[in-house]
């Protein structure tokens, strides 16, 4: 899946309501944890049935019966299916929108049985003769008669008991025909809703991934289970149908005294059913005449955002994308269309089903007037994303969802240098470091972290699999992968990519299969190195964590240790490899050439590292490589000594990690946490934005502790005395801020400057961005607000004023057209310093008329941000828990994310005791909230431990930095 559990970063470090730096999605602490990993849990019910969990387990003792467990025999394969859907767009009944369909799947008798299951959940299946489904034999197999058929809820199987068995080697067909709901579930055939010239518009989509095809259709709902796929769509007149197959002969036909459209589509490629699509709509589309090649492009979409261009960019960038990845997997695009629909209300970031790419609005559509560059980062790193599922992932599928990381880490890594060639000024390389690895790191870090790779046997139920999708498979994934290409070049693992393509299209695979031509590529490049490839990346996929290295400069000692926020924290899962790594670690002396050393064992002594009465020593250059990096005292002054003085020796994305590595270690209390303070007194001289982002990040969390204390002042003007010369240097490249800079980075990091610069009440920074949303006021048609720094200005703007800026964004928010400007008033709106404000607009978070269910826990999650807003919607998630569990609880992705962020400023024993309380009251409807809550009491205990120790020796520090003069 795209990117599912992503929030998009931008937004999320734009805030500045008094003076917090909002939430830096991705901080290095521990805090972390707990919006990170829980961002995607969903409580997946089995059933709506009363029934569902009185006959289900949670941890069964090995059932007998084969329909008890959750994974399919292998007695049965299917070879394709012919399925006719009809989805409803006008309700039959209060709000209840259905479809109906019927489905023939050939199945190729692989081991002889005389039980059929086939997977369907939530369908209301037809029964002929009693029975739910209907059997042939084909090629003249006669079929068995059927003596019992029910459908097994927990499991979500249709079982159809034979009276005689099929035959290995023979071939059945079974036909089955049923109804459903069209719900807004965002799972599954679902229906989502807009409103065009006051109109409402409903659409069908599909959200299959992991396992939702079986509530569209019975089918065989395992990603090994390939097969071809002919489908059929009736919908009405004035509506498109889409599948993943190019659409053909559109007939009319009259059905139940409706005239009507029935939309056939050619048979599919040898695919899983997890990549499926069809939609029904009305949206219209720009296309590509197949010129550059002879793949038909279509970006689909609102009628609406088509007409103001909105869906260009993506149009502009698929072609050369498509392109880089026949060239970088050495293998063309394997179907003949690649359509790209945006989705209204769509739960993830975007799904890469074959031919039918579904994004959320924001993922697809850009307004070059309304839009941000982060927004146009966002939409072209997603469709790269996606568009290199094609081959790896949709060509060739994992075997079992454990072993997800590789398909979405591999994805995530190469969306990088697809988004490169489409914008090659961007750095999109290095952004890679701050927008997947160093986040991930901070999460890795935990005793409560997991490996990469899991067990097939431990990944069965659906819940757990969709558990999987966290930022560990996302951007560990990402990391790893990298580092791996990185020590053998990206030509040779790329060369490796290609021939594991060609031994695997259309059939499926275990991660080994990938280190076996990985092997091979080596080999034949001749690229030395110390152990085979599958040796080296055990280390890194089996177990979870990565090391500390450490480098003493005066003996050239390096040593290596798993890395804890919490040093106090206990691992209570063994490692095979007792938590040691092969480590390629990359260093450079004195700003020479760059070198690699193979750091093997626990400890080893290289006697280049020593240094001598000068000079400095850098490791891990441009965090090539999965781990953190720790130095004896003396290599830490000479380095910041450099830093401050003539940091231009060192890589920006090195300025960056100094600082980042050092506030995590000071966590684990491996180094003074003085020493990280001090690595951001050179920020005064800094204007790249890697380092600035990394500083706020980190410091974040500060605020979010200090933010209601005597700490605040003295770190409010030493941020002032910082970020002061940022901001001069900003107004004077954009001309007094008149035009954009003309660097993407600089553009990002022109953000940090106003957004810091008027949290912390430097000079003309509040007048600037109140003025701008005044004139906007006076003049709602015609916004001046330059696109990357609207949501800055408008939170500024409303925490500044009062109900009429706040009424004013309101409309705003309901008027807007384009997605992403309405995802930055959403969240200005929590900027306001107002608390019956923030109590109305809590309340209407929940109110699906008023804000989108998609988007109701961000909202909360908003509000919580804002440290005033904080409390309110503390109280207001505990008041509204069982509303909250019992209609936002699936599909919504961001669950557990809620809890997170309402509890992350927590840091006291009353707060802790509040927690347990909610607990308490609330057992029995925690459902997958309950991890949540485990870590936020983890999390919240970890603060307060930290608050005790380090509040006084911070104070001290910012007291002092804050009146010594610039340095
Ligand atoms: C199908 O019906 C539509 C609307 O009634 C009509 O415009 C169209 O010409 C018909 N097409 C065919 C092939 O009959
Ligand atoms: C940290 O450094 C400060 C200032 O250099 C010093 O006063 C303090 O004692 C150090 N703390 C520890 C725990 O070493
Ligand atoms: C920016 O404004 C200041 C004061 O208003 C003025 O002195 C300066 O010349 C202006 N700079 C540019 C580049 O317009
Ligand atoms: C919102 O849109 C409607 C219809 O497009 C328009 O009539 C109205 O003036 C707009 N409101 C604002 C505040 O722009
Ligand atoms: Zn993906």
């Amino acid at each position: 899946m795209g990117k599912g559990f992503y929030i998009r970063k931008e937004l999320a470090v734009t805030c500045v309501v008094a003076a917090v730096a909002a939430v830096a999605v991705i901080i290095a602490l521990s805090v972390v944890y707990a919006q990170e990993k829980s961002k995607n849990e969903v409580t997946l019910p089995f059933t709506a049935g009363p029934d569902a969990t009185s006959t289900f387990s949670p941890t069964p003792s090995t059932p007998k019966e084969p329909w008890m467990h959750f994974r399919l025999p292998d007695s049965l394969a299917p070879v394709s299916y012919n399925v006719t859907l009809w989805p409803r767009l006008e309700p039959i009944a209060d709000n209840l929108y259905v479809f109906s369909g019927h489905s023939t799947v050939v199945i190729r008798c692989v081991r002889e049985t005389d039980l059929i299951l086939i997977h369907s959940n939530k369908l209301n299946l037809t029964t002929f003769e009693g029975h739910h489904a209907k059997l042939n034999g084909l090629n003249g197999a006669t079929a068995p008669t059927l003596t019992k058929t029910w459908l097994e809820i927990p499991t979500q199987y249709l079982v159809i008991q034979l009276s005689s068995p099929l035959w290995a080697g023979n071939m059945y067909e079974l036909f089955t025909q049923f109804t459903g709901e069209l719900s807004d579930d965002l799972g599954g055939f679902y229906r989502s809703e807009y409103m065009e010239d006051g109109v409402k518009k409903v659409i069908a989509t599909t959200q299959m991934q992991p396992t939702d095809a079986r509530k569209a259709f019975p089918c065989f709902d395992e990603p090994a289970m390939k097969a071809v796929f002919h489908m059929t769509i009736i919908h009405a007149h004035g509506t498109v149908a889409l599948s993943n197959a190019m659409n053909y002969n559109p007939v009319n036909i009259t059905m139940a005294g409706q005239d009507l459209i029935q939309t056939s589509f050619q048979p599919t490629k040898i695919m899983s059913t997890y990549l499926l699509a069809f939609v029904v709509c009305d949206f219209t589309y720009i296309g590509t005449q197949p010129v550059l090649f002879s793949v038909q492009v279509r970006i689909w979409a609102r009628r609406k955002a088509i007409e103001e261009g909105q869906g260009n960019y993506a149009l502009e960038k698929t072609g050369p994308i498509l392109k880089f990845f026949e060239n970088y997997y050495n293998s063309s695009y394997p179907l003949k269309k690649s359509d790209q629909i945006a989705i209204p209300d769509f739960s993830a970031g975007a799904m890469e089903n074959w031919g039918l790419i579904t994004y959320r609005e924001t993922a697809l559509l850009y307004n070059p007037a309304m839009s941000s560059n982060g927004d146009k980062e966002w939409v072209v790193t997603v469709i790269s994303h996606e568009l290199a599922h094609m081959w790896f992932g949709n060509l060739v599928t994992m075997k079992w969802w454990n072993d997800l990381w590789l398909n979405e880490g591999f994805a995530t890594y190469v969306s990088y240098l697809g988004a490169n060639f489409a914008e090659p000024t961007w750095n999109m390389k290095e952004l890679i470091v701050l927008n997947e690895i160093i986040g991930v790191m901070a999460v890795d870090a935990l005793a409560s972290s997991h490996p990469l790779s899991s067990n097939e046997k431990d990944i069965m139920r659906p819940d757990l699999i969709t558990e999987l999708f966290d930022s560990i498979t996302y951007s560990k994934g990402a990391a790893v992968l990298r580092m791996l290409s990185e020590f053998i070049t990206e030509t040779t693992f790329s060369s490796g990519l290609h021939t594991y393509l060609e031994e695997f299209k259309y059939k499926n695979t275990v991660y080994t299969d990938l280190w076996k031509h990985l092997q091979m590529a080596v080999d034949k490049a001749g690229i030395p190195l110390p152990r085979p490839v599958e040796v080296i990346m055990n280390r890194w996929i089996l177990q979870m964590g990565f090391p500390v290295v450490t480098i003493n400069t005066q003996t050239g000692k390096i040593t290596q240790k798993h890395f804890l926020l919490d040093p106090d924290s206990v691992v209570d899962t063994p490692s095979e490899f007792n938590y040691e790594w092969f480590v390629p670690v990359t260093w450079i002396k004195n700003g020479g050439a760059e070198q690699q050393y193979w750091l093997l064992e626990k400890e080893a002594t290289n006697e280049d590292m020593i240094l001598n009465t000068t000079g400095w020593l850098l490791a891990n250059i441009d965090m090539k490589g999965f781990y953190r990096v720790n130095y004896d005292s003396e290599n830490w002054e000479r380095l910041l000594a450099n830093s401050l003085f003539t940091f231009q020796a060192i890589p920006v994305i090195n300025r960056a990690q100094i600082i980042d590595d050092t506030f995590n270690l000071a966590k684990a209390k491996m180094v003074n946490i003085t020493l990280a303070l001090r690595t951001t007194k050179f920020l005064s001289k800094e204007v790249e934005y890697m380092p600035w982002q990394i500083a706020r990040n980190n410091l974040e969390y500060f605020f979010l502790m200090f933010d209601r204390s005597e700490v605040y002042g003295p770190m409010q003007a030493y941020t002032k005395k910082q970020v002061t010369p940022l901001f001069n240097h900003f107004k004077e490249i954009t001309l007094n801020w008149t035009k954009n800079p003309e660097k993407h980075t600089d553009q990002y990091n022109q953000v940090n400057a106003v957004s810091l610069a008027c949290s912390a009440g430097v000079e003309g920074c509040k007048e600037l961005t109140t003025n701008w949303f005044k004139e906007w006021m006076k003049n709602p048609a015609n916004n001046n607000i330059t696109p990357n720094l609207k949501s800055t200005v408008y939170c500024n703007a409303i925490a500044a004023g009062g109900v009429q800026e706040w009424d004013f964004a309101w409309s705003m928010f309901k008027n807007a057209t384009v997605a992403s400007e309405a995802e930055k008033l959403m969240f200005a709106l929590s900027c306001t310093k107002q608390p019956w404000l923030l109590n109305r607009y809590l309340r209407y978070s929940l109110d699906p008329e008023k804000i989108r269910k998609q988007d109701a826990t961000s909202t909360i999650t908003y509000i919580a941000n804002n440290p005033i807003g904080q409390p309110l919607a503390w109280d207001f998630v505990r008041a509204n828990w069982a509303h909250i569990f019992n209609n936002y609880g699936g599909g919504s992705f961001s669950f557990g994310r809620l809890i997170g962020g309402v509890t992350k400023r927590f840091s006291t024993e009353f707060e802790y005791k509040q927690l347990l309380q909610f607990k308490e009251d609330n057992a029995g409807q925690l459902g997958s909230a309950s991890m949540a809550l485990e870590r936020a009491l983890e999390s919240t205990m970890a603060n307060i431990n930290w608050v005790a120790m380090n509040k006084e020796p911070v104070l001290e520090w910012f007291t002092s930095e804050a009146s010594s003069p610039v340095s």
